[in-house]
Formats: structure tokens, C-alpha cells, sequence
């Protein structure tokens, strides 16, 4: 019986590689399930960016294995970047897992998993690619509203507390007409928005062709309504991206801009390449260039040698920017990254706690501040599904902020307008007009 099931940990890069892994292996003749319970081929495709990432994958993979005893004929496959990075740790005998495969090897899934069946030996496949972009392959997606593209692949950045490098290679950008076509394909399916994405979209480059081309391009195709796209490097953000997120109305006001810390050594030592005064000209340079911009970010606390003062240099430039949101982690060390080799990972468990509580606790005022500020207007939403209460849908504006609203008869994948009546830090609560 040739059935697999697959779950996905991690960023969109992941969501986007489980729908080509998933369209590899349907082409082999597999159905794909969505349970682990009657699966015969079982896969995770696994995160490694933080700590916590790693120890849910490693919990899950224990779940598994029961399924995996009942019936030994299961094939457990462990992908992506965990796969990547811990080979030795996930092929050990107890764990239970019988393949390994990286981020540029899943043409060569369905291969392995004959191999491993024919001769019950464990194999992992971990190559990186200077070249493999996946352009030749079309992701099986679920129905919805919104599609992920990725138009890049890898990093060459190697921030220094950073394992993508490690896990994902080398950078390379995908061909602009095969990008265009598939933004052509989904939206013959009913997709109307597209994500772009990349582990810096700044750095893509086609020929002569760049990453605000590539939104130009895109945004020709009839049907796509919206473009998003994640996530730049503030280190090189060009004026002509700024003019086209301005000017081109299917552009989505939206940018996630990674902030990390904002103290100057920090960032020094993080190899950002930016300094504090750089980030905050960018921030209000978008601002002031491309009014109702939301700007949300990433923030690291606790890293190597941060100091208390330090660390209140980021809560003000946190402040200062003022964030639509943020996600915002403690640092955990990464093996083989270089922060590991080179800095002790010194800031007390206590002392991490207690930053992570006052930039969330700070944030989440910001937010709500921000939010209010939008009272009484009306944005365009496109419905994406359904809110938390009955009866309610669930959309986002241009700047991607969630709008919830009394379902009025409209369905999803619409676009409404909706007055803003109400406010929380993460929400809008409105009515369709
Ligand atoms: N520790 C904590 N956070 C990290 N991130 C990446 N590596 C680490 C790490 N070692 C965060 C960064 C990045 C986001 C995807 O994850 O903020 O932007
Ligand atoms: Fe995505 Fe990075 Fe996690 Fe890999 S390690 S899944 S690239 S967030």
C-alpha cells in the first residue's frame, strides 16, 4: 500500500518543501493521508533553529515509533533541517528512524524508500545543492487562499548564532519565468494571494533580474490579488523594493524586518552588519515612504555576553519603531554555528526569562497602541477562513493584520470591506460594510 503521511515543523520554507515533497512521491503512486495512524510511510520534516523546535520533534518522533511496533513495515523518515544536522543522533538504533533526507534531496525520496524496503538498511541523503531550486517540480497544495512560492533557497548571510546556513546551503534564486508560471498555475486554481519566499529575499537575482522585478512580474498575473513576501535583510534594502511595495497595488504593505538586538557590539557579534542608528533610518524611512506600512520583526534575548544594558537598548529601538508585532525568543545555542564555537552562552536561564517577560509584556502594549490607532477605519480584507467565535470570518488587511468580523452570507477567498470597531494587540474586530 503505497501511503504516506507527512508533518511539518518550522518556518513557510518547510510548509513550502512538505508540498514538493508531497507532490515527488504522489507522482511515485503514493496517497497521501491525513493521519499517521494507516500511513505507510511516515515523515516529519523537522525544524532546527531553536532548541524548543528540536525537542518537540524529538517527542513526536517517540510517538511514532509506537505506531511504528504495532506494524514494522512502516517506514519512519525523518527530513529537512534537523535531518540535515543530527544525522548520527537520528539513525541510532533506538530511536526508530529508518531515512534521513536534507533540504536538496527529496527527488531522491521515493529511491530511498524503495531501497530501504528491499534491503531494511537505514540511509540518509544530505547532499547540498549549489543549483536545486525545485523549479521543475509543482508543489501539491491544500485549497485556500494563500500559496507559497519559494523564489529563493539557502543563505549566505551566516549570522552568527544562526544553523540555516548549515541546514539550507548555499544561496540560489529560481528562475523568474518558472516562478511566474506557477504564480499563473495557482491562480487558475482559485489562489489569489502568493508569499515569495527566501532566507533573505533581498539577495535574490536572476540575470539581471531582482527581487522587485520578480513582485512586478508576479503582480501581472490576473487572478493574484495580493503579493506578500518574506523576509528581507535590513542590511541591503534597496530604494527601488521600497517604490515598488509604494506603488504597485497588489504589493502588500507588509514588511518583516528582523531587528535581533539593538545594541551595536551585539549586533556586531551577531554578524548582522547593520548597526542600531542603520535599522532605525531604515524603519522610518518605510514608514515615512509607504504610509499604513506595518513593520514586524524578530528579536533574539540573552545572547552571549548581552548585558542588561545592552538588552534595554533593545527595548528601545523596539520602542522607538514601534512594531505592528514581533516574534520575539530566548538565544539557544546552536551546534556548530558560530556563536557556539566562538561565545559562551552565558546569560543566566533567570536572566533570559526575565528580558523575554519585559519585551513581550512591552510589545504587546505597543501593538495594542498601534491598533487603536485604527479605530473607526476601513480596511479591504481577503477572507481566509473562520474566526474563533461562531459565525465569524476571519480575514487580513493589505498590512496583514488579522480582521475578524460577523460572517454576513460572504465566503472565503472574497474581499470585503470591514470597519474597525474594536481592538486587541493581535486582532482588529470589525463589521463588513
Ligand atoms: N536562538 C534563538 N533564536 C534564533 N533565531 C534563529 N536562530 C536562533 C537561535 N540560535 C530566531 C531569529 C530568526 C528567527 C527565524 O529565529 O530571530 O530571525
Ligand atoms: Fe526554516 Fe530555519 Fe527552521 Fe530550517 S531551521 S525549518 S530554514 S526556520
Amino acid at each position: 500500500m503505497k501511503t504516506a503521511y507527512i508533518e511539518t515543523y518550522g518556518c513557510q520554507m518547510n510548509e513550502y518543501d512538505s508540498e514538493i515533497v508531497r507532490a515527488i512521491l504522489e507522482a511515485d503512486g503514493y496517497e497521501f493521508l491525513d493521519s499517521p495512524d494507516c500511513a505507510s510511510i511516515i515523515l516529519i520534516n523537522t525544524c532546527s533553529v531553536r532548541e524548543n523546535a528540536h525537542q518537540r520533534v524529538f517527542r513526536r518522533i517517540a510517538d511514532i515509533k509506537i505506531l511504528k511496533t504495532e506494524d514494522p513495515s512502516r517506514v519512519l523518515g525523518v527530513i529537512g533541517c534537523m535531518a540535515q544536522n543530527l544525522k548520527e543522533e537520528l539513525l541510532d538504533e533506538g530511536i526508530g528512524v529508518d531515512i534521513i533526507a536534507g533540504p536538496d534531496t527529496y527527488k531522491k525520496l521515493p529511491e530511498q524508500i524503495r531501497k530501504f524496503r528491499t534491503t531494511g538498511k537505514k540511509s540518509y541523503e544530505l547532499s547540498l545543492s549549489r543549483t536545486e531550486t525545485y523549479s521543475d517540480v509543482f508543489p501539491v497544495r491544500d485549497n485556500g487562499v494563500n500559496a507559497w512560492i519559494a523564489v529563493m533557497r539557502g543563505c549566505n548571510n551566516i549570522c552568527s548564532f544562526c544553523i540555516v546556513p548549515y541546514t539550507r546551503g548555499r544561496e540560489r534564486s529560481r528562475d523568474p519565468e518558472g516562478i511566474v508560471d506557477e504564480a499563473r498555475s495557482l491562480a487558475d486554481f482559485g489562489f489569489q494571494q502568493v508569499t515569495l519566499l527566501g532566507q533573505n529575499v533581498n539577495s535574490y537575482r536572476y540575470e539581471s533580474f531582482d527581487f522587485a522585478d520578480l513582485i512586478n512580474a508576479v503582480s501581472e498575473v490576473d487572478g493574484i490579488k495580493r503579493i506578500r513576501f518574506t523576509s528581507p535583510h535590513p542590511k541591503d534594502f534597496p530604494e527601488k523594493l521600497i517604490e515598488v511595495i509604494r506603488d504597485n497595488p497588489k504589493a502588500c504593505k507588509h514588511v518583516h524586518l528582523p531587528l535581533q538586538a539593538g545594541n551595536d557590539r551585539v549586533l556586531e557579534m551577531m554578524n548582522r552588519t547593520y548597526t542600531r542608528k542603520r535599522f532605525i533610518d531604515l524603519a522610518q524611512n518605510l514608514r515615512s515612504e509607504i504610509p499604513g506600512i506595518a513593520l514586524t520583526t524578530d528579536i533574539i534575548v540573552g545572547f552571549p555576553t548581552e548585558t542588561e544594558d545592552e538588552f534595554l537598548e533593545t527595548l528601545e529601538v523596539m520602542k522607538e519603531v514601534e512594531f505592528d508585532s514581533a516574534f520575539m525568543f530566548k538565544y539557544s545555542v546552536r551546534k556548530n554555528t558560530a556563536a557556539q564555537r566562538k561565545y559562551p552562552d552565558d546569560v543566566s536561564e533567570e536572566d533570559k526569562t526575565s528580558r523575554i517577560t519585559r519585551i513581550v509584556d512591552q510589545q504587546r502594549k505597543i501593538a495594542y497602541q498601534r491598533n487603536q490607532k485604527h479605530l473607526g477605519e476601513i480596511f479591504e480584507v481577503l477572507i481566509e477562513g473562520y474566526g474563533k467565535k461562531p459565525k465569524q470570518l476571519l480575514g487580513r488587511n493589505d498590512a496583514n493584520k488579522i480582521v475578524v468580523f460577523p460572517d454576513n452570507g460572504l465566503s472565503i477567498g472574497d474581499m470585503v470591506n470591514v470597519r474597525i470597531d474594536e481592538v486587541t494587540p493581535n486582532t482588529l474586530i470589525g463589521t463588513a460594510i
